[in-house]
């Protein structure tokens, strides 16, 4: 059977097929916040964490018991907090049930730190499994300038189930600029993970990806609670928004089309405040943004909607985000600025066409007589059979270059991802990038029909890291069938193996 794109199906109200009264009202749910996660331990250069990856029963939807897996069974995770240039080393646990109870697939893991160089033996290599019974630690330098990271799982094919039941949460690093500046800190700065559900008639989890294209659920969850509300102060808020979504994009704006600024695309803090009035979300995108409720009339509601993107199906609250409630006045009104000079100039903004060294050029498809996606023809099975030989491009560590993707086909977007490096948008079919793209990135947009996405970045430093990392579409279902590849920065040593250097073990934990 042909998959058609999905065309907007205005009839189609809901999927879930638990019964309606059992979903509760939008903007009725109290909004929460994942703790911060406290090291087992410390050292001169280390925080050492360690995280279960476990089943747990939790309750998403009220008194409706829901089977989630989560980081020592939260969902979303504990959020993680780490200084820039102080090292982590997190313990991932998969005590993971030995089958996922309704869809019966065994449960690898690999544990990706997005948004951060890693070694490509700590990357979260999809190959890289780790089985239900086995552990792996995996080593962080944080040597990326402050930003919002996040932690998901990235095992081979399984990787939609597997964030889907919970694995994923947020990761700040932090550094003394922030504090400089005096940007909303503390209570006012506040993680948004968003996601999308449905619910079986027993408020089990329903996974359904029509045919391996894309998941769209009906029920918006922001930190693992839907469609939530949350009180706010008049003063200036930071949020760091993420979009956890399986494969559903969003537009976001405030109902009463308030301006707010983006500070920090994909995370990492611009020079000057972007103000924007609408904001476009792709999976796995972060945008941290700054919105101040000052001069709002107390009692008064301020909605976060979603105004939504091309081929995504809507339903009747999949429009409607988080309400936030502003009170009668701010208890603290330090650390309540917005300067107009933020973060120095990151070095991948600094990068011109002229420093490139070669441009690489790649094509999203999909095949329609196998339901597979690949890049240029390729897909992970390939990479696989190749013995991961196969190479998309071996820049050498230092090298500048230019990728342009072209996305011809239409029907469906993508957002890709490049492992490892931070890039600079240099143009979308000859024009400019989006202005909330205006920062380093690490996953672009890719839109229905475009031809030219260019991207300039340049690969680690003269002597510093080597190896093989995943470039892939960040729609999950399209990554699990098998939209993902790899390249090479400098040579493949035995030291910086993905899968060989730091395999996971199996019995009985080391002390940490
Ligand atoms: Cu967020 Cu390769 O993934
Ligand atoms: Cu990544
Ligand atoms: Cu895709």
């Amino acid at each position: 059977a042909v998959a058609l794109p999905w065309q907007r199906v205005l009839s189609a109200r809901r999927v879930s097929r638990i019964a309606e009264s059992k979903l509760p009202r939008p903007y009725t749910v109290p909004l929460t916040i994942p703790p911060v996660l406290t090291p087992a331990r410390r050292d001169d250069t280390t925080d050492y964490y360690r995280i279960v990856q476990k089943p747990f029963v939790g309750e998403i939807l009220p008194s409706v018991k829901t089977d989630l897996w989560g980081y020592n069974g939260l969902v979303p995770g504990p959020t993680i907090v780490a200084r820039r240039n102080r090292q982590t080393k997190v313990r991932q646990v998969n005590a993971l049930p030995e089958t996922h109870p309704t869809l019966g697939y065994r449960p690898w893991t690999s544990t990706h730190l997005h948004g951060s160089p890693s070694e490509p033996h700590f990357d979260g290599y999809a190959s890289d499994l780790t089985y239900p019974g086995q552990w792996k630690d995996y080593e962080y330098p944080n040597s990326a300038e402050a930003r919002t990271l996040w932690y998901h799982d990235h095992g081979k094919h399984h990787t939609a189930e597997n964030v889907y039941m919970g694995l994923a949460g947020q990761y700040h690093i932090v550094d003394p600029l922030e504090d400089k500046l005096r940007l909303p800190r503390g209570k006012h700065d506040v993680p948004l993970t968003i996601t999308d559900a449905m619910f079986a008639e027993d408020g089990s989890l329903m996974f359904d990806d029509d045919d391996r294209t894309s998941f769209f659920g009906d029920v918006i969850l922001v930190n693992g609670k839907p469609w939530p509300v949350v009180g706010v102060e008049p003063r200036k808020y930071r949020f760091r928004l993420l979009n956890a979504c399986l494969s559903r994009g969003m537009n976001l704006r405030l109902s009463n089309g308030q301006p707010f600024h983006v500070i920090a695309p994909d995370g990492v803090i611009v020079e000057t405040p972007i103000r924007l009035t609408s904001l476009r979300i792709g999976m796995a995108e972060r945008y941290e943004i700054v919105v101040d409720f000052a001069g709002i009339t107390a009692g008064q509601s301020i909605q976060l909607v979603n105004t939504g993107v091309e081929n995504t199906k809507d339903y009747d609250h999949t429009g409607k985000v988080l309400r936030f409630t502003v009170k009668g006045s701010a208890t603290d009104t330090d650390f309540n600025n917005l300067p107009a000079a933020l973060a120095p100039q990151h070095p991948a903004m600094a990068l011109t066409p002229a420093m490139a060294k070669t441009t690489r050029r790649m094509r999203l498809r999909r095949d329609d007589t196998t339901n597979e996606w690949s890049i240029d023809n390729v897909t992970w099975a390939d990479v696989e059979a190749s013995g991961f030989t196969k190479l998309f491009g071996n820049p050498q560590p230092g090298d500048v270059e230019i990728w342009e993707i072209d996305s011809r086909s239409g029907g469906w977007f993508h957002p890709l991802h490049v492992h490892f490096v931070d890039f600079k948008v240099l143009s979308r079919n000859g024009g400019p990038p989006r202005p909330e793209e205006n920062g380093a990135k690490d996953v672009v947009y890719v839109a229905e029909g475009e031809r030219s996405v260019r991207l300039i970045m340049q690969f680690s430093k003269p002597g510093g890291t080597h190896g093989r990392y995943m470039i892939h579409c960040h729609n999950l279902t399209h990554e699990d069938h098998d939209m993902m590849i790899q390249y090479q920065i400098g040579a493949h040593h035995a030291d910086s193996d993905p899968i060989n250097t730091a395999p996971p073990r199996s019995g009985p934990e080391t002390p940490l």
